[in-house]
């Protein structure tokens, strides 16, 4: 008996397509191996349709996409829109509607990746940062006085919710728990200066930490985390963080684990019937598009989190296992043209090592 793994596909802009095409030629091929039938779609949504249509995400792209548990993301960005229209009006837009509360981030040094920090290896260098993903600055809340005057005033507002905390924190101290690693769940904020919003996330923390005594809380100031993150990158296992906190670390963590080619994230709606989306953490990079010169492993790594999220774990592994060879035994670099292998080929070789 085979499974159906119905995934709904966003190539979206410059070399987007091009990563989600080799993240999905490995589901298929781990799919082929399992008996997981791959049913995926495509959807056109992006900047050039933007360009040609007016169209950024529609109710209509909300209603196809709602028949699908699992997305698989290239990337949001034209260089000929200006910038915030497409990701406020599609990443986010998704990210919101869908209610992707959590935005999981692994950060782990892949065999043979080189990684900027001096002495440190794959052991020391793996964990997990669990980026509050709906509030926050992203909220979107605030406005303009007197705007393109001498007088003008902005607001941008940070918004924290008591249920949004929880339901986050909450979910970091489960996967703290079943990640089972070192069992330490660091909050990173800023608490000596953002004295009401993460007040509120520090106390949410202090009650929820109670139903977890097996899992230490731990805390950081934001500040604190990047010189421990360069420096004892070992001192951490999983972190817990604002969404704006989390959307800074996250690109510098990436940069410790090879580069955006290598890094991935997962947007995911943890509810029944939560509709979650994969993506590499990277851009669309346009100067690269049509190339065949850019990194999938992250792409496919972000496939592998979707089928682990699915509940194909033994699928996830798999896929996870052949990166690590392909990373340790055959690529010269994680950057974009250097890597000694094309985008195709490098998706290739994950399929071969399956
Ligand atoms: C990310 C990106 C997005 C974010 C941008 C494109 C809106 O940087 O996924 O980290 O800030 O969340
Ligand atoms: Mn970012």
């Amino acid at each position: 008996m085979t499974d159906v793994l119905k995934v709904a596909v966003i190539g979206g802009d410059g070399t987007g397509p091009e990563v989600a095409s080799e993240g999905l030629k490995v589901l298929h091929a781990v799919g082929k191996l399992e008996n997981i039938t791959i049913d995926a779609t495509h959807f056109d949504i992006g900047g050039n349709r933007y360009l040609k249509t007016g169209k950024i995400l529609t109710e209509e792209d909300i209603a196809q996409l709602s028949q699908f548990k699992s997305i698989l993301l290239g990337a949001i960005g034209h260089p000929d829109v200006a910038p915030g229209i497409l990701e406020k009006g599609i990443l986010l837009a998704l990210r919101f509607r869908f209610d992707q509360y959590i935005n999981l981030r692994p950060v782990k040094l892949f065999p043979g990746v080189e990684t900027p920090l001096k002495d440190k290896t794959p052991d020391d260098l793996d964990f997990v940062v669990i980026r509050e993903n709906t509030e926050d600055m992203y909220a979107g809340v605030g406005g303009f006085m007197h705007k393109n005057t001498p007088h003008e005033v902005a607001i941008q507002t940070a918004i924290y919710t008591r249920k949004g905390c929880e339901r986050w924190l909450r979910w970091s101290f489960e996967y703290t728990r079943k990640r089972n690693r070192r069992k330490k769940l660091t909050l990173v904020g800023k608490t000596n200066v953002l004295t009401y919003g993460h007040d509120l996330i520090w106390r949410t923390f202090q009650d929820v930490a109670k139903e977890y005594p097996d899992v230490e809380a731990d805390y950081n100031h934001v500040d604190a985390c990047c010189m421990w993150m360069v420096k004892n990158p070992e001192y951490y296992d999983v972190i817990a963080t604002t969404n704006m906190f989390g959307d800074i670390i996250t690109d510098m963590a990436g940069i410790l684990q090879g580069g955006m080619g290598v890094a991935a994230g997962g947007n995911i709606n943890p509810e029944p019937g939560g509709i979650s989306m994969f993506e590499p953490m990277g851009g669309s990079a346009p100067k690269y598009t049509g190339k065949n010169v850019i990194n999938p492993i992250a792409t496919i790594s972000a496939a592998a989190m979707l089928l682990e999220h699915a509940g194909y774990q033994k699928a996830a592994d798999r896929v996870m296992k052949s990166i690590m060879t392909v990373t340790g035994t055959k690529m010269k670099s994680q950057s974009a043209g250097k890597m000694g292998y094309s985008t195709t080929e490098i998706g290739d070789l994950v399929c071969e090592m399956l």
